[in-house]
């Protein structure tokens, strides 16, 4: 087969060949990540690929990511392939990112569930794609803020991603000023964070609530209690049809039958799950499974 280059071109128009990557050696990495994370790295994506591994090839040692894929090649899957396919995934997050889902979290998702579920006082949810944590932490101040009442309750809630290293940042809950910038109430900040060095830490006391787990949505499941809130969001959009399929039919298993899953902005499952169906609130990417 013939070999292709993708080359970068410099300011002078001329080729920099010290960045080119094969079609083959991107066949590498697209392989690896589709099989151990699900994430579908179009060819177009090849920027994204070495601006995210030549930075890994020459903190692991090797002159060129030419040479780190030749080392991929040649080994078993191990501490270096979990390397690359956690460096390419995108973890892109913020405090209350979108706004108006925590807005219907604290106005009628869980008014809705604290009202069904006043003798049992359980909760249980699971946020699916953590990233560094913001996520999970946004619904633990919305609770502490807003529904104090739930503090009297057992509060299961769980959090999963794939990166062991944005695992370990959620588990810290430090953050730098930039990122408590990112969305994050003054007000809240004074409350709910010590300052840390440079940054800000998550109080012991609320960290200590958020079970923190390492999951991989393609891979098998941990076992989960049945959930009355899922946060999926801004994870599926990564992954083929097949793959979204089977992980809603999987949600599906462990939603309680009154239970709500909430999907990233651009995310749906229509034309993925005829079961579900979605719920308006104010334009929310919000589903429940259909009653039969
Ligand atoms: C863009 S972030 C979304 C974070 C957060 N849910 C939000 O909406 O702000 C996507 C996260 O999904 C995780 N991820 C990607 N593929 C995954 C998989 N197969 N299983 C579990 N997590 C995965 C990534 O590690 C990353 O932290």
């Amino acid at each position: 087969m013939t070999q292709k280059y993708f080359c970068q071109i410099d300011l002078n128009g001329e080729y920099d060949r010290s960045h080119e990557m094969t079609l083959q050696d991107l066949a590498v990495v697209q392989d690896l990540v589709r099989t151990h994370s699900a994430i579908v790295l179009e060819t177009e994506k090849v920027y994204l690929v070495k601006s995210r591994l030549e930075p890994l090839a020459k903190s692991e040692g090797f002159v060129s990511l030419t040479e780190l894929i030749q080392k991929l090649r040649q080994s078993p899957y191990g501490v270096l392939h979990k390397k690359v396919v956690e460096a390419m995934t995108t973890n892109e997050t913020s405090f209350f990112r979108d706004l108006v889902p925590f807005e219907v979290l604290r106005k009628q998702l869980l008014p809705e569930i604290m009202a069904r579920k006043a003798t049992s006082k359980r909760l249980n949810m699971w946020c699916g794609a953590s990233s560094s944590g913001q996520e999970p932490y946004s619904v633990m101040f919305t609770i502490l803020e807003h529904l104090p009442e739930l503090q009297n309750w057992v509060i299961q809630f769980i959090a999963t991603d794939i990166s062991e290293e944005m695992l370990a940042k959620c588990r810290a809950g430090t953050y730098s000023q930039l990122e408590v910038k990112r969305g994050l109430p003054a007000s809240l900040l004074t409350r709910y964070f010590v300052k840390k060095g440079m940054g800000w830490q998550i109080r012991e006391d609320i960290r200590r609530r958020i079970d923190f787990k390492r999951m991989n949505l393609a891979g098998p499941w941990i076992t989960f209690p049945s959930m009355d809130l899922v946060f999926l969001r801004n994870v599926m959009i990564y992954f083929d049809m097949e793959t979204k399929k089977q992980i809603l039919g999987n949600i599906r298993k462990i939603l309680n039958p009154n239970g709500y899953v909430l999907l990233g902005g651009s995310e749906t499952t229509l034309n993925l799950d005829d079961k579900y169906e979605r719920v308006d609130f104010s334009g929310t990417a919000c589903y429940r499974v259909k009653k039969a």
